[in-house]
């Protein structure tokens, strides 16, 4: 396994093996790697030739008060744990290389940002599609793998792939959650033990406003259920509760499937973010 830092050197790589004819799959990660980023590493391992994954915290997705300095780092780790399930080649750039002091090119998503996370973090999106977007154009993958767990960000890359022709099938994971239903992140590492204790609650209540929908609830039913389920658990701060159509992320007034019911929520420092797809 490979661990580059150059981004000219990754681009280079990537190149040379999809000139010879092999197909290269990417993964975008900021690191402090867990099974649900492995999960989407393995998937690619099995779909493409090539399985390129990147490590970089990325500034511009954090607003100034929320947690870039905080965020866990632990790239040792994280690159041992690729090297055992066969990656071949990490790319982990230092950010004055990938953003210079003069950066001034965003890419935006309109409409789809404006909602969910993106009503509560300014901004976040704007930084993610351009990173991501920065980070296709070294990598130029055959496919790139987005859990469902961040479903908002998953839908907006989708979207962004389409109107700016790049030519990237975007493939969608499933959510690896905790034996107990949390959902996994890197920022369950900000949760102390008594919070830890309490945390499925987030995942308990939307997997019970999912059952409501399959039993012909409306989305306002199911964000009630929701927030019902949370305000009976101390400690938990819910940010916001939404049921919306799966695409458009708009709200759906109709009752049933399909629905996506998203929420955020704090507890102690960590804000967790954890949703239910429920098919028609
Ligand atoms: P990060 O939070 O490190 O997540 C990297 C990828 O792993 C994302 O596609 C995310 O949805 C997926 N992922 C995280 N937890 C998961 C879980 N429990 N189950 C399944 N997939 C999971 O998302 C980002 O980084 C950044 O915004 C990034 C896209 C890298 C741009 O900076």
């Amino acid at each position: 396994m490979l661990v580059e830092t150059d981004a000219h050197e990754v681009a280079r790589i990537a190149r040379a093996e999809a000139m010879k004819g092999r197909s290269v799959g990417f993964v975008p990660t900021m690191g402090a790697l867990h099974e649900g980023h492995l999960s989407l590493v393995r998937r690619c391992r099995a779909e493409n030739d090539f399985t390129v994954v990147s490590i970089f915290v990325n500034p511009t997705q954090f607003g100034p008060t929320e947690d870039l300095e905080s965020y866990p780092r632990t790239l040792d780790a994280d690159c041992a744990a690729l090297e055992a399930i066969g990656c071949d080649l990490v790319f982990a750039p230092r950010t004055e290389d990938m953003y210079d002091s003069d950066h001034s090119t965003w890419v935006v998503v309109e409409g789809l940002t404006e909602v969910l996370c993106g009503r509560f973090r300014p901004g976040h999106f704007r930084g993610v599609t351009t990173v991501v977007a920065k980070l296709f154009n070294i990598v130029r993958p055959d496919r790139a793998y987005f859990g469902q767990k961040d479903y908002q960000q998953l839908k907006v890359i989708e979207r962004m792939v389409r109107d700016l022709n790049f030519g990237i099938e975007i493939v969608a994971c499933p959510t690896v959650r905790e034996a107990d239903g949390l959902a996994m992140s890197s920022r369950n590492k900000y949760l102390s033990a008594e919070e830890r204790a309490i945390a499925p609650a987030l995942y308990a209540a939307l997997a019970k406003a999912a059952e409501a929908v399959r039993g012909g609830a409306s989305g306002r039913q199911a964000e009630e259920i929701v927030r019902r389920e949370l305000a009976a658990v101390p400690g938990f701060e819910l940010q916001y509760v939404e049921a919306v159509h799966p695409e458009t992320l708009e709200r759906v007034e109709e009752a049933g499937p399909p629905m996506v019911i998203a929420a955020a929520a704090f507890l102690g420092r960590a804000r967790l973010i954890d949703n239910v797809i429920i098919e028609s």
